[in-house]
């Protein structure tokens, strides 16, 4: 079979495709062909090195990619209720970027008719990240207003979709105009265009004006450069969630450019205690892939996704997909900054499956 392999971090050509033996599930393992493969930004952090999770859990070599959609090949003894030929997808903590991969059982959730496999590839992580942002941490109910940056983005859509259908006012951001009706269409009540209104203080009185008195959840994943003014727009209560910091990287570049990287660094906010209780706002952090023994948190959120897919409130925005072999590909278009929506890898060796199993 094939898989993608950084034999060490670096550049879009570190991504290796090559040849590698089956695995074999182990205990409560299930094996899946694989048909389709969520691109996520992290994957690119992975192949860069600045990933600490992958570090921690096995280092490089490293086969990136945290979802998957696929069929049952070797239900693993007594591993998955699953009968063997299911469509499946789900997560994993690396190494989905490969035709088969063993998965534990209950990591995996049968694909439901209304995704086809290449959507199903691409779904869990955006709106597990989506979900756990928003629920688990940002208390959403519909008085709420919720600013989303990066909101044409794969997890930004999600959330974007997330609030909306907890019936939430939301205002998204995006940096060219291209993405502004993507947001529109997905229920956004405004859409702020960076490259029109400016980044700095121009952005920052176009959401004050978007929303005077101002917000309850701010979702920012783009680190140093929005962090400060996210949490200034917060009203009281309000609470910053913070899933990443992809201004950190140079876009667009498959290096990793270190003095960039240390000023960017060095101009990261702080958040003082004693600021945070007189004013009566939180900032909270998360990364999903410390989150996989959390397994109870993850089945609560992935069967309230799964009901709202079936419910019509959720879908995969957009879908662009690249044939495995264009690993590359895909990573430059993600790190361009410019994708809407989510970028899929699809593997050469099934033909899309029938939507029920047999
Ligand atoms: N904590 C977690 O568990 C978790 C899980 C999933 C994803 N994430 C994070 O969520 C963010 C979004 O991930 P995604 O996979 O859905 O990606 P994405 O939003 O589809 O793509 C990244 C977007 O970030 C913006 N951007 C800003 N600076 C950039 C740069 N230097 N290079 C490239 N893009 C840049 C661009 O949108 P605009 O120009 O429109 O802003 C771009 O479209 C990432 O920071 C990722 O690491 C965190």
């Amino acid at each position: 079979m094939k898989k993608v392999l950084v034999s060490k971090p670096g550049d879009f050509h570190r991504l290796q495709l090559v040849d590698a033996p089956r695995p074999s599930p182990g205990p409560g393992e299930v094996l899946v062909r694989v048909d389709a493969i969520g691109v996520n930004f992290a994957d690119c952090v992975v192949r860069l090195g600045l990933y600490p999770s992958a570090k921690k859990y096995g280092g490089y070599p490293i086969t990136p990619g945290f979802e998957f959609a696929g069929v049952i090949e070797d239900p693993g003894g007594s591993a998955s209720e699953l009968p063997l030929g299911t469509r499946v997808f789900g997560v994993i903590r690396f190494g989905a970027y490969q035709e088969y991969v063993c998965v534990p059982a209950d990591q995996l959730y049968p694909v439901p008719d209304v995704l086809s496999q290449a959507e199903a590839g691409g779904f869990c992580v955006t709106a597990l990240t989506a979900y756990y942002a928003l629920h688990e941490l940002g208390a959403l109910s519909s008085e709420k207003t919720v600013l989303v940056h990066s909101a044409a983005g794969g997890v930004g859509t999600a959330l974007v979709q997330l609030a909306r259908a907890a019936g939430a006012r939301v205002i998204g951001v995006v940096g060219a105009a291209h993405k502004r009706s993507l947001v529109e269409q997905l229920g956004a009540d405004q859409v702020i265009v960076r490259s029109e209104v400016g980044e700095g203080a121009g952005l920052i009185s176009a959401l004050r004006a978007a929303s005077p008195q101002g917000y309850d959840i701010v979702c920012d994943a783009n680190g140093y450069k929005s962090l400060r003014q996210s949490y200034s727009l917060l009203r009281p209560t309000g609470r910053l969630v913070i899933y990443g910091a992809h201004t950190m990287l140079t876009r667009g570049s498959g290096a990793v450019h270190w003095l960039r990287l240390a000023w960017a660094a060095l101009r990261t906010p702080t958040f003082q205690p004693l600021k945070l209780t007189n004013e009566n706002r939180s900032v909270l952090g998360f990364n999903l892939s410390y989150l996989f023994e959390e397994k109870g948190v993850l089945k609560n959120a992935m069967e309230r996704l799964l009901e709202m897919l079936e419910r019509g409130e959720l879908k995969v925005a957009t879908l662009q997909e690249y044939p495995l072999e264009d690993v590359v590909r895909a990573h430059q278009d993600l790190q361009s900054g410019t994708t809407t929506g989510k970028l899929v890898l699809r593997t050469s060796s099934a033909p899309e499956p029938s939507k029920s199993p047999e």
